[in-house]
């Protein structure tokens, strides 16, 4: 503890005061910058000032013409992130040498690269080589969930970019046929707590699932079940509809698609959760309690998603010399 009582002396006095300028600077400074070494709020004060703004802007006027690219956004940066580290390793595009992660199949209905490549372009021409991809698609997300009436949060940046890209590395994406349990171990894997995965797969409040994400639930499910026995009846003739219009034919993941709430909650409370893997956190006697939870409190959910969606956006972030800040972000430099 710093004693400003025992400064008898004028000298003693100025180092004292001296100190605690210091003092006071220093928790400033690291008030600012959180957790990780090297990536801060502030980052591009000096190098870019207007990038936030850039971004903002751009994602929001996007959004307005088609809302439904705000779930796009979101879903690209869990598949960056998750992969390599949130190092926009899913914006480079496949080489006659190298098939890169955006070309796996897991990874064939993400959409919203031209926005990404729109905000690039401008800052690009306004702070040349300056704003890495990987910080631009971390700050769409967060945009594009304060826009469908999500919780805001902002982000520390300062990411670099990556030089891999390989279809191989997507096999650690989350597929929609694992159990609770699997997807605790997977999240636990990246340093995340059951609670937080379930915050996580709250994002599934936004956007649609393909009948090929599904249609294992409604036929030859298992050797005992001819039908997923987790669905709804009534959700099951639902989820059959939608998908004698074809593999690809989009079913919402919950009944509002376009609005960030906790309704995805009660749907998996009601048996009518769309993937597997969503019904499967209401079954689970491990996350039931966390489902309901955030069914129950909008704003506990909220709370959650933003802290869970902050602690994503720094996995295995490369910083310095362990990356690059791309002029294009479809390619290495
Ligand atoms: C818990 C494990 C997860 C699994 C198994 C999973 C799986 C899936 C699948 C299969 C789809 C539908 C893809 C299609 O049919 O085209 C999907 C959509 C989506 N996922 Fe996940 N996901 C998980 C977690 C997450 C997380 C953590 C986020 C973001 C934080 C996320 C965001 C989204 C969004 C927003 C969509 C809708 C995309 C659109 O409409 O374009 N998912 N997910």
């Amino acid at each position: 503890m710093l004693s400003l009582q025992s400064t008898s002396k004028p000298g003693h006095m100025a180092t004292s005061n001296l100190v605690l300028v210091i003092m006071l600077m220093n928790i400033l400074v690291s008030g600012w910058r959180i957790g990780v070494d090297g990536l801060s709020m502030d980052y591009y004060l000096m190098t870019c000032p207007f990038a936030d703004g850039v971004v903002r802007n751009t994602v929001n006027r996007a959004l307005q013409s088609d809302p439904t690219l705000a779930a796009a956004l979101i879903r690209m940066h869990f598949h960056d992130c998750f992969i390599q580290g949130c190092d926009a390793s899913i914006l480079i595009d496949s080489t006659k040498d190298n098939t890169a992660e955006k070309d796996s199949p897991a990874n064939l209905s993400l959409r919203g690269y031209e926005i990404i490549d729109d905000v690039k372009e401008q800052l690009e021409e306004q702070c040349p080589g300056a704003v890495s991809c990987a910080d631009i698609v971390a700050m769409a997300a967060t945009t594009a969930v304060f826009f469908a009436g999500g919780p805001y949060y902002d982000i520390p940046k300062g990411r670099k970019d990556g030089r891999r890209s390989r279809i191989e590395d997507t096999i650690n994406l989350p597929a929609p046929g694992l159990n609770a349990s699997e997807l605790i171990r997977m999240f636990g894997q990246h340093g995340f707590t059951a609670q937080e995965m379930v915050a996580l797969s709250g994002a599934h409040t936004l956007g649609v699932a393909r009948c090929s994400s599904f249609k294992q639930r409604l036929s030859n499910f298992d050797s005992t079940h001819d039908v997923d026995p987790t669905i709804d009846t009534q959700f099951l003739k639902t989820l059959s509809k939608t998908c004698s219009a074809g593999d690809n034919a989009e079913q919402p993941l919950d009944t509002t698609r376009n609005i960030f709430d906790s309704d995805y909650y009660n749907q998996l409370q009601r048996k009518a959760g769309v993937l597997f893997s969503d019904q499967t956190l209401f079954v689970s006697p491990r996350t039931k309690p966390i489902v309901n939870g955030y069914a129950f409190n909008q704003a506990m959910f909220f709370v959650d998603f933003q802290q869970a969606m902050l602690k994503m956006s720094w996995l295995d972030v490369k910083e310095g010399p362990k990356g690059e800040v791309r002029a294009n972000c479809r390619k290495i430099n």
